[in-house]
């Protein structure tokens, strides 16, 4: 089983592990991730196993600062002011590929792009002891649950890796914000934790929204699935089926609910994306079949858990490449 170190321990022995192409645990402002040395092909491919991903998908590059992530991509006036803006923090900024970047063409699955992230607190802290970027998807099985504290991840890739990274729980709870900057125009091409209303807001432009980018695996229909059936915008509870509430007011026949669990009970959506991960798994482990989920409003980050909630409510069989 996996070792687990509180963050403020844990530097070293991480370091240590990432510079002999290993794969570590570790926490991020947003979610846990896998992280390895982008680097190094055989760091990266330990990534994708340990995930059990079925297909080589594209990750995210995490680096520590603009310097750095310069070195590895290209960016236009656009993609370094949101830069300058965003980061450190939840969103990741698809932009081409340097040529001479050293990024393994199995950490970007051979294209000629890349998606960046600057990550706060000790993933930066990380990047910048070893030096290089760091690949990490979401550390959970591939299709599972994004992991939001150590335990998660421990109870899910544990036997296969060394160290999980232990910071608490992750503050924002949602992946980050993908958003590629091209002529001159900005595209959403995944809602996550900074709300696309605060980039329209800070930069004077509309986000285009479902822009066909590559498939992310992010964008895979059924992600994120729990082992319950999901029935979401629920005005009604059956008897027996879990329930994943948000805000004051509750569905009709709540009180039949095997199990209920409150994203915000005052209708925050910072809030709420913080606790999305922990409850769905949770309400999973009920055992209840189905998890009936209460209408969340489609602002700020109620984009980003839409997103996520349609995602786990996909039918499975189009779990054919999740992250
Ligand atoms: O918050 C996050 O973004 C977390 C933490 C760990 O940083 N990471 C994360 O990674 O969510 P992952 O691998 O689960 O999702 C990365 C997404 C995928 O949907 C992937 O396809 C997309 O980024 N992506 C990677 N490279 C891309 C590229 N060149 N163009 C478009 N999308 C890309
Ligand atoms: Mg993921």
């Amino acid at each position: 089983m996996a070792e687990i170190l509180p963050a403020d321990k844990a530097l070293d022995r991480a370091l240590a592990l990432l510079q002999a192409g290993e794969v570590v645990a570790i926490p991020t402002e947003t979610v846990y991730g896998l992280a390895g040395d982008a680097t190094n092909g055989e760091a990266v491919a330990r990534i994708y196993e340990a995930k059990g991903r079925p297909r080589f998908n594209p990750l995210i590059a995490h680096v520590c600062d603009l310097e750095m992530a310069e070195r590895i991509g290209v960016f236009d006036p656009l993609s370094r002011k949101l830069a300058e803006l965003f980061w450190p923090g939840p969103l990741t900024l698809v932009v081409p590929l340097q040529p001479d970047a050293g990024i393994h063409p199995l950490a970007t699955a051979g294209l000629d792009t890349i998606a960046l992230r600057m990550p706060r607190g000790f993933g930066n802290r990380l990047i910048a002891a070893l030096g290089r970027p760091l690949s990490a998807p979401s550390a959970n099985s591939s299709g599972h649950i994004s992991s939001t504290s150590a335990e998660a991840v421990a109870a899910d890739l544990g036997r296969r890796i060394k160290l999980v990274v232990d910071g608490g729980a992750t503050p924002v709870g949602v992946e980050s914000t993908i958003v590629r900057g091209e002529d001159g125009k900005l595209k959403l091409l995944r809602p996550g934790g900074i709300a696309a209303e605060e980039i329209e807001a800070a930069t004077g432009m509309k986000l285009e929204r479902g822009a066909k980018g590559i498939q992310a695996p992010g964008m895979m229909a059924s992600h994120y699935a729990p082992n319950a059936a999901m029935r979401l915008n629920a005005m009604s509870v059956g008897q027996g089926e879990a329930l994943l509430a948000f805000g004051p007011t509750r569905a009709k026949g709540a009180e039949r609910a095997a199990m209920t669990l409150n994203l915000s009970p005052t209708g925050d959506l910072r809030e709420a994306a913080t606790n999305l991960f922990s409850f769905m798994r949770e309400l999973d482990g009920s055992g209840a079949g189905v998890i009936a989920v209460e209408p969340v409003p489609m602002q700020g980050l109620g984009e980003a858990i839409n997103d996520r909630l349609a995602r786990a409510a996909a039918p499975r069989d189009m779990a054919e490449a999740g992250a």
